[in-house]
């Protein structure tokens, strides 16, 4: 049977970097997100006997790296299924492929709930998340609606995502900043196994759980100025353990510093906006939906640069759309 997933990326508040297992990707601590509405991958898969093996198509090119890992993700869902039919996987993003912008998320949460159910395995949201955890550690928030919370758990069944609002419960926004196409030099995945040469990654480790339970707090209380502090200590407490790692990671570039500072300079007007940071140069600028015209304005002016305006959305959903 063929089925169709739509999945959103997520912007992370608390951030996810370093695993305490790296075959199952559980994470060294829990993360709390958002998904983001403008970032879809759709996703078709069909398991049939028709096909002699994975024949897999993402955003219409053959990338044998990417397929091999799309493969022993298969391979995961055959043995679970307990069949041994080969698929055809047919994957799109609406969104350019570019540094930092969380196209794993997506593309893995889109593939484990076509693939679960092209096979025919039932699964619930937390089996759901939990799988698309070992695609990708990130890839399991965007199974779940909304407002996220990844638990780090202690093995594979207690590190999944839940939804802790609705996407409606609040209305801010993720403006992504782009000025960077193409692949990013160094993975998330390997640039993770570095964290722990970092002399302050036990220190976050330290205080990890407390932030955590802040951001779940001011986003209880809709506390747009201290939750947008906060966001943003976190994106630079996380490019400060990238940047003293060993050896070190910049992921930040000039554009990037320029748009930092500006949202500084903004800020400093009246204007609250606020930025956060993944493992690419591109900056995710969060405001609230009042102020939207305001920076989108400010935007325009900047040359050399696209942006894409999210707001909180559903998590990954079916639908009857097919890619073949
Ligand atoms: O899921 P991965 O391996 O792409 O790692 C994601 C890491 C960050 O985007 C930097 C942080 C996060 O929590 O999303």
């Amino acid at each position: 049977m063929k089925a169709t997933a739509i999945a959103p990326a997520n912007i992370a508040f608390i951030k996810y970097w370093g695993k305490k297992d790296e075959e199952l990707r559980l994470p060294t601590n829990g993360s709390i997100s958002m998904n983001l509405s403008n970032l879809l991958t759709t996703t078709t898969v069909e398991f049939s006997s028709r096909y002699k093996k994975d024949e897999i198509l993402i955003n219409n090119k053959i990338d044998e790296k990417e397929n091999k890992r799309v493969e022993n993700f298969l391979d995961k869902v055959r043995q679970m299924a307990k069949s041994n039919l080969r698929a055809k996987v047919v994957s799109e993003n609406n969104f350019p492929k570019s540094g930092g912008l969380a196209s794993s998320a997506s593309g893995f949460a889109a593939l484990t709930v076509a693939a679960t159910a092209s096979i025919g395995l039932n699964l619930s949201k937390e089996e759901l998340s939990i799988l698309a955890r070992i695609g990708s550690g990130s890839a399991c928030r965007s199974i779940p609606h909304g407002f996220v919370e990844w638990f780090e758990g202690n093995d594979s069944q207690s590190s999944f995502a839940q939804s802790i609002h609705p996407a409606d419960y609040w209305n801010i926004l993720d403006i992504i900043v782009i000025f960077q196409k193409g692949d990013k030099k160094i993975t998330s995945t390997d640039g993770q196994k570095l964290v722990k040469t970092s002399l302050f990654f036990k220190e976050r480790l330290n205080n990890i759980k407390n932030k955590i339970e802040n951001i779940k707090e001011l986003i209880k209380q809709k506390d747009f100025i201290n939750f947008g502090e906060l966001v943003e200590k976190e994106a630079l407490e996380l490019h400060a353990i990238m940047l003293t790692s060993d050896p070190p990671i910049l992921y930040l570039q000039p554009k990037s510093i320029e748009i930092i500072q500006a949202v500084w300079q903004w800020r400093s007007e009246g204007l609250s906006v606020y930025f956060t940071i993944d493992a690419g140069p591109n900056i995710h600028l969060i405001c609230q939906e009042k102020d939207q015209k305001q920076l989108v304005d400010k935007l325009q002016k900047i040359k050399g640069i696209k942006y894409i305006v999210n707001s909180p959305t559903v998590g990954t959903r079916l639908t009857k759309k097919y890619l073949f």
